[in-house]
């Protein structure tokens, strides 16, 4: 077993990764997976440098880097040496070959040109991944702590949330301090690259900083490709330019007309390291959607990242600008609905990684709800489009940027509703959208049907690669990049932290009504924002989900898992997807307890909802209330889910006529916002099952597949005739049980009130043996599972 690996009694924990893993199928995928890989690499790295380097201390700051390496070449050849950039008192040489360190550290003393140098071995640590959530939430509380009396002392919930932006914006000091780092940056980079500029992006500079937010930098280097170019044809023709710099420069090592990012941000690298005082920790990600260098700035306790190629950004930064100067009710919304989506951890994962929304992604999701309030107090980015004047054109990299570059050019909004009002109304608002289905468009200011973009064109494979390109990557949190448009700013999102957001919201809502939230305590008490702020650690969040527990299973709608056939009809359907699909998880739960389970159908109904019947998990049904028109059906094809069409309520559209089909590779879609389509029926079939045909299934399985191939690779519910032949072999060698259980099932489609899903609901008719907790435990994993691979089967 890996070194890294220790068995325990509920599967192995990873020691380098610090995770437990539950079984040896998970364990193999960790082990393949990103972050393994990556701390494997990184530690690899580092022991090789550790293994390879001396430690050199006794220099002064004007010792020369030429002069050690001259000195060290006596013992071998020397790869890298590492200054001290601050003080200049130390250094680390690195040498290519193991034995120069033994020689090295062999010789007693050392006297580099009179300088008395003392040489030891490089101290080893252990390389560990420190786990930082306790800490992290321990802080979220003391901040809180700190900031309650201050919220308390406020008269209203407009002004908690102008205190909120007062105590978490950057102080002039800080800014200035960003300020004078960018400027040293833009002086050490230009000795390296003529003509660069250092743009800085992001949160330092689009009106939502906060005290600890990180410094994003864009490299541009356009300017130094054509002083470059510009250098190359002069001295092909005339030799050499007169321009001191082109000889210096480290641009006679790379050609920036072809190098790849990787290779010129591994020149970002060497110059962080060597040449920037004050800067640690540099270390170059490129795993990330843009390849970036990481740094730290220990003295302003600063974290900084280098991206190149990332013009897109910096124009995303003056549009996040522009809105907050469109309406100053913005900011405070961004700062307040930041700080809950923090204590929630919901989003503003400091390292990036891991599916919690970006910051980003989280203000976009602000502005869309400002478009969509009635009547808007934002407008649709194709609106700001037709306001700016030709000077004002921008294209990046083919997508249409333009927007006006002042405030004074868009008309106010109408909207007058308060902060208070607008918070309340946000987490409405995403309480109740149907995430898995739609796919927000800050552009065209409304949601999209998730099904427009399937792509149906097959004629051209090419065409189709290009096309899969240019289209984002949807998952159960959809939100499309104002400008890049086939960018899903969530498009690291999984379902759990998708139905975490929106859980969060629908408390947040509940919340809101109160009077707590609304009126300040006449008795000392907490109220308003303070109780919203409330940190929920996961623990918390378990025992509420225990609680909550009913006997309903959800089937999500997952679009990007479904086969193309499928994708295709369900984007002909238009309005009508959801019915479809929700036909489709119908039979296939049909299938996983007749053909799969080999459950006797005794009964089976089309029920509408009334009080009578299974109330759905969440109190929300998809239709409304009717007359019980429950009948007996004779066959099972009988059960489908007819559609009836109900009258919903219609969300007000903001007028966002405008709308730029040009600028879009998707072109015009039809919009979400006015669904109110047909609502199926809901199914009820009620089944008989004899044997206990979920006890011991693994092992049946393994003996099945014994010698065929490895068990793991042929994980439970992703095979129908497996599955279906170890239900029979179970009933073949199984008793029958003497009090079979009898159970009823009904499914019914979720959508338009939150994510689409089917929720699938349960109640045991005769259960003398007690059998079905265990059997709802087992369906729980299998269900969904098994109900899946047979809707991936169906066309
Ligand atoms: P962040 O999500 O870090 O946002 O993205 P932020 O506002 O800087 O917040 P902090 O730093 O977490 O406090 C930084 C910038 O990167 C670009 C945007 O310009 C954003 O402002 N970005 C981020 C994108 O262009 N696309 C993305 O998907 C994410």
């Amino acid at each position: 077993m890996d070194k890294d690996i220790q068995a325990t009694a509920r599967g192995f924990h990873c020691i380098l990764c610090n995770v437990n893993i539950p079984n040896k199928a998970s364990l193999e995928a960790h082990l393949k997976g990103r972050k393994h890989m990556t701390l494997s690499n990184v530690r690899a790295t580092r022991n090789a440098q550790v293994e390879h380097s001396v430690f050199v201390s006794g220099i002064k700051p004007d010792t020369a880097q030429a002069d050690l390496v001259g000195y060290f070449q006596q013992f071998g050849p020397v790869s890298e040496i590492i200054m001290d950039k601050d003080k200049g008192l130390y250094a680390i040489v690195e040498f290519n070959e193991k034995d120069s360190l033994q020689a090295t550290l062999a010789k007693l003393e050392h006297d580099m040109n009179g300088l008395k140098l003392r040489v030891k071995p490089r101290e080893t640590k252990e390389f560990k991944l420190i786990p930082k959530k306790k800490q992290d939430f321990k802080n979220l509380k003391q901040i809180l702590e700190r900031l309650t009396p201050e919220l308390c002392q406020t008269s209203s919930v407009n002004e908690q949330m102008q205190e909120v932006v007062e105590r978490f914006q950057l102080g002039e000091n800080e800014k200035k301090a960003r300020e004078l780092l960018v400027q040293l940056l833009q002086e050490v980079f230009m000795e390296f690259f003529p003509d660069c500029q250092i743009v800085p992006f992001g949160s330092s500079v689009n009106s939502f900083d906060i005290h600890s937010c990180d410094l994003d930098l864009f490299l541009d280097l356009d300017n130094t490709k054509v002083f470059q170019a510009k250098a190359k044809s002069s001295s092909e023709q005339e030799g050499p330019l007169d321009d001191a710099r082109s000889e210096d420069s480290i641009l006679s090592d790379i050609d920036l007309s072809t190098a790849s990012p990787t290779e010129v941000l591994e020149l970002v690298v060497t110059i962080l390291r060597k040449c920037v005082p004050g800067v640690h920790k540099v270390m170059p990600v490129s795993g990330a959607r843009l390849p970036v260098v990481k740094f730290l700035h220990k003295e302003l306790n600063l974290q900084g990242d280098i991206t190149i190629n990332n013009r897109l950004a910096v124009r995303n930064t003056r549009f996040l600008q522009l809105c907050s100067g469109l309406d100053s009710r913005l900011r405070p919304l961004v700062y307040t609905i930041r700080y809950w989506a923090k204590q929630k951890l919901l989003a503003g994962n400091p390292t990036g990684a891991g599916p919690l929304l970006n910051n980003y992604a989280l203000t976009l999701l602000v502005i869309f709800y400002l478009q969509k309030c009635d009547p808007p107090v934002l407008p649709t980015v194709n609106q700001l489009k037709d306001m700016a004047c030709d000077e004002e054109v921008c294209v990046i990299e083919g997508w249409n940027c333009t927007f006006p570059s002042q405030p004074i050019a868009v008309p106010s909004s109408k909207n007058t509703q308060d902060l208070c009002a607008l918070l309340s109304g946000f987490f409405s608002f995403y309480a109740q959208f149907d995430f898995a289905s739609s796919v927000i468009s800050i552009r065209e200011g409304c949601s999209l049907p998730v099904t427009s973009f399937f792509n149906q064109d097959k004629a051209h494979k090419d065409a189709e690669e290009q096309e899969k390109s240019r289209r984002p990557k949807l998952g159960p949190f959809n939100v499309l990049d104002p400008f890049e448009l086939c960018h899903n700013v969530a498009g690291n999102l999984t379902e759990r932290s998708q139905r975490n957001f929106q859980r969060e919201c629908q408390e947040a809502e509940k919340y809101c009504r109160s009077l707590q939230y609304q009126r300040k305590s006449t008795k000392g008490k907490v109220w308003g924002l303070v109780r919203l702020f409330t940190p929920r650690d996961d623990v918390n969040r378990r025992v509420v989900e225990g609680a909550e527990r009913e006997l309903a299973i959800s089937v999500p709608f997952k679009p990007a898992s479904l086969p193309e056939a499928l994708r295709s009809q369900l984007h002909s359907a238009d309005d009508g997807f959801r019915l479809l699909w929700f036909q489709k998880v119908c039979s296939a739960v049909e299938g996983v307890f007749q053909k799969v389970l080999r459950c006797s159908l005794t009964d089976t109904a089309i029920r509408t909802n009334t009080e009578e019947n299974m109330a759905p998990p969440c109190g929300k049904s998809a239709a409304d209330q009717g007359e019980d028109t429950s009948r007996p059906a004779s066959t099972s094809s009988d059960c489908s889910p007819q559609s009836k069409a109900t009258p919903r309520a219609k969300r007000a559209l903001p007028s966002s006529e405008s709308s730029d089909a040009s600028v879009s590779p998707q072109g015009k879609r039809p919009r979400l916002d006015s669904y109110s389509g047909p609502q199926p029926d809901s199914p009820q079939w009620t089944y008989v099952q004899t044997h206990r045909v979920w006890a011991g299934r693994r092992k049946v399985r393994r003996e099945l597949v014994k010698g065929v191939m490895d068990v793991d690779s042929r994980p439970e519910g992703s095979s129908e005739e497996l599955e279906t032949q170890v239900t029979q072999h179970i009933m073949e060698k199984e008793p029958e049980d003497k009090e079979p259980l009898e159970f009823q099932v009904q499914a019914q489609l979720i959508s338009g009130t939150e994510s689409t899903k089917a929720v699938i609901s349960f109640r045991p008719s005769a259960d003398g043996a007690g059998l079905f907790q265990d059997f709802y435990h087992f369906l729980e994993m299998f269900l969904p599972k098994m109900a899946d691979t047979l809707i991936g089967k169906m066309v």
